[in-house]
Order: structure tokens, then sequence, then C-alpha cells
């Protein structure tokens, strides 16, 4: 199977030692064994949000807020790399047209392109230039709710949603704004919907999910 994930940034803490890295690419590496086709886009998570957050308050705009937001994806995705060793291209793939090239026996690392955009959105690129026939985002939560679960604690967590519900939560519970795609990029939302690529929902925090969730099993969600 051809495999696009997106390894949220709240997964590859600045401060994680390097068995954050190395768990990952543990489970990468065994995925590429068994056969898979893997692109792998790293998020900003944490670091980006603070680096944003220090530009604001010198009066950045948005694009150069942006700017620094895909460096922090791109240091992430240099750590993965380095913990893939050989089985990792050294390229950070940031255009789908490099993704195309690539695509071969070695995982494809990638980080942040465009300002104004997200390292889920880069995620649905790379499956579209690849061909991919799953896309995974991998975050710290479980799955998708019908509300945020971190400021609803009665939110009910689904199993298997459809592209357009998940459209209406996010468009629900979001805001969309440099640091701040939440739940999952909608611009990245709808073109995995034009795709037809089938998008699932996992707690990366056990890297073993991502194994689940190509080989069946996970907990997360499935949109189709
Ligand atoms: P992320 O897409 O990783 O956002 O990029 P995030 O909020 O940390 O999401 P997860 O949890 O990792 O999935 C961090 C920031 O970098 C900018 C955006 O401001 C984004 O919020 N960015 C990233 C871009 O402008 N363009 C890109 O292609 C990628």
């Amino acid at each position: 199977m051809k495999i696009s994930i997106s390894l949220g940034g709240s997964l590859l803490p600045r401060e994680g030692t390097p068995e954050t890295y190395q768990r990952y690419a543990q489970v990468l590496r065994k995925l590429k064994e068994r056969g898979h086709t893997l692109i792998v886009v790293c998020g900003g998570g944490k670091p980006a949000r603070e680096w944003i957050k220090i530009a604001k308050e010198l009066g950045a705009d948005s694009y150069t807020q942006d700017r620094l937001g895909i460096h922090a994806t791109h240091l992430n995705a240099l750590l993965l790399i380095a913990a893939l060793g050989p089985d990792a291209h050294p390229h950070i793939h940031r255009r789908g047209s490099e993704v195309k090239r690539n695509l071969g026996d070695r995982i494809l690392v990638g980080g942040g392109h465009l300002p104004g955009s997200s390292t889920d959105y880069r995620a649905v690129l790379f499956a579209e230039a690849a061909g991919a026939d799953l896309i995974i985002n991998a975050t710290d939560v479980d799955g998708v709710y019908d509300k945020n679960p971190k400021s609803h604690p009665d939110a009910i967590k689904l199993d298997r949603i459809t592209f357009p519900q998940l459209e209406r939560i996010i468009l629900e519970n979001t805001e969309q704004a440099p640091g701040e795609y939440g739940l999952f990029d909608l611009k990245a939302v709808r073109r995995a919907k034009k795709l037809r690529i089938p998008l699932v929902f996992i707690d990366g925090s056990d890297p073993e999910e991502i194994m689940r969730a190509v080989e069946g099993g996970h907990g997360g969600t499935e949109v189709r």
C-alpha cells in the first residue's frame, strides 16, 4: 500500500528525547519491510506555536508567522530523517513533484512549504502525488469526536464518519489561523474528499497505532 502520514507536531516535542523519533522510525521501518511505500510529513507542534507567539508579539504579519511554523516542521523532519538513517531519503520534501520523483524504496519525509497552509494539507498533496491508498493523521487525540474532547468532557468518539460530517465538525470546532489548525486543516479534508482517499485519525502517541491504522485494529476514526 502507498500511505501518506501526517505526523502531528504535538507528538514530536522539542524537549523530547531521541527515543521519540526512534520509536516512530522503528514502526515506519517495519511498515517499509512489509512492502508499504511511505511518505511522512512532520508537524511543527509546540515549538512552531512558541516561535509564532514571539513573532506576533514583535508585530510580525501572518506570512512571517507561518514561515516560522514551516521552519519548525523542517526541524522535526530532519530529526526523523536522522532517526531513519539509510531507510529515509535525505531530502526534506516540500512539493508533490519531489515526492513523485523520489518515490521508491526509501521512506520520504517532508515538512511545510507555503505560508497560509499546513502540514495536513501537504500530507494530502503528497498522497495525491504518490497515488496513495490511505492518509493517516497521527495526533495526540485518539480519533474524531463530535465536539472538541479537550474542552467538552461529554464529547463522543466516532468510529466511522463521512467527509461531509468531518467538514461540519471542523467548521463548528476550530479556528483556521497560523498555529491554530486544530483537528485537521479544512482545505486538506476537502482535497482528500475530492481525491476519494480514505483518511484515518489515530492517537499517534502510541506509534504502534500507525501500524494498526495500516494493518487493521486501530482505535481511531475512519473517514470515507
Ligand atoms: P503544522 O501544520 O504542523 O501545524 O505547522 P500544527 O498546528 O503544529 O499542527 P500539527 O499538530 O503539527 O498537525 C505549524 C505552523 O506552520 C505554518 C502554519 O502557521 C502552521 O500552523 N505552516 C505549516 C504553513 O504556513 N505552511 C505549511 O505548509 C506548513
